[in-house]
């Protein structure tokens, strides 16, 4: 399963990148916004730390923008991936930057039709928002594992499914036990993932007897 982080913060992508862990990024304009800074030039620096997908979301909503928005935004770096609405006009400039040869993530998906669609539109990615269902009292990993299920029907269809709006450890996990290709998770969720308080309760008990040896490694 690939990582991918997802925030505008250039800082703790540089810092969760030297783990090794981060296979892409994800912004929004809401996460743009909490930067208090040029769009551009965040997608760029972004761009310049992380080899894989960063996916930057046109701001139009009508087709002829989203078009304008996305040509523009993917001169920034090879592998911008631009972000559209799982709209009408959103599926339209989806087809359409997806056969210019760009990669395209479908965003705002909260149906399987809606992921059917997006899909059939050629999306690179198509992303499912698991938390913001959970938050209405649908179930938003109901969601995943059928669109899981849906797309494995079809071995034509190369769209992957990038679990979104992941809000804790548990959507991780339940996301790759349905084998959902991608999950882009907030930074504090990435952390979330390495803790666990038997680990640290046993290195405590290591490091307290490996100090009564009084010895040293180097
Ligand atoms: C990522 O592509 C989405 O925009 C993001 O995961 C949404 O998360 P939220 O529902 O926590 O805002």
């Amino acid at each position: 399963m690939k990582f991918f982080v997802d925030t505008g913060d250039v800082d703790e992508i540089r810092d969760l990148d030297a783990t090794g862990l981060v296979d892409g990024v994800t912004t929004n304009p809401t996460l743009i916004a909490q930067t208090g800074r040029n769009f551009l030039e965040v997608v760029e620096e972004i761009c310049s730390i992380v080899d894989g997908p960063v996916s930057a979301e046109v701001a139009a909503t009508d087709l002829d923008g989203m078009l304008a928005e996305g040509r523009r935004l993917r001169e920034i770096a090879g592998n911008v991936c631009i972000k559209v609405p799982l709209t009408w006009d959103g599926l339209k400039a989806c087809k359409a930057l997806s056969d210019e040869g760009t990669q395209v993530n479908v965003t705002l998906c909260f149906s399987a039709a809606q992921a059917l669609l997006a899909a059939k539109a050629g999306a690179t990615f198509i992303s499912p928002f698991v938390g913001r269902l959970d938050d209405i009292g649908a179930d938003g990993m109901e969601l995943i594992s059928d669109v899981v299920e849906i797309y494995s029907q079809y071995p034509a269809i190369t769209t992957e499914v990038l679990v979104a709006s992941v809000r804790s450890p548990n959507h991780v996990i339940d996301a790759a036990r349905m084998g959902a290709h991608v999950a882009t998770l907030p930074p504090k969720v990435l952390r979330q993932l390495a803790l666990h308080p038997l680990t640290d309760k046993g290195l405590a008990a290591f490091v307290k007897d490996w100090a009564s040896t009084g010895q040293k490694i180097v």
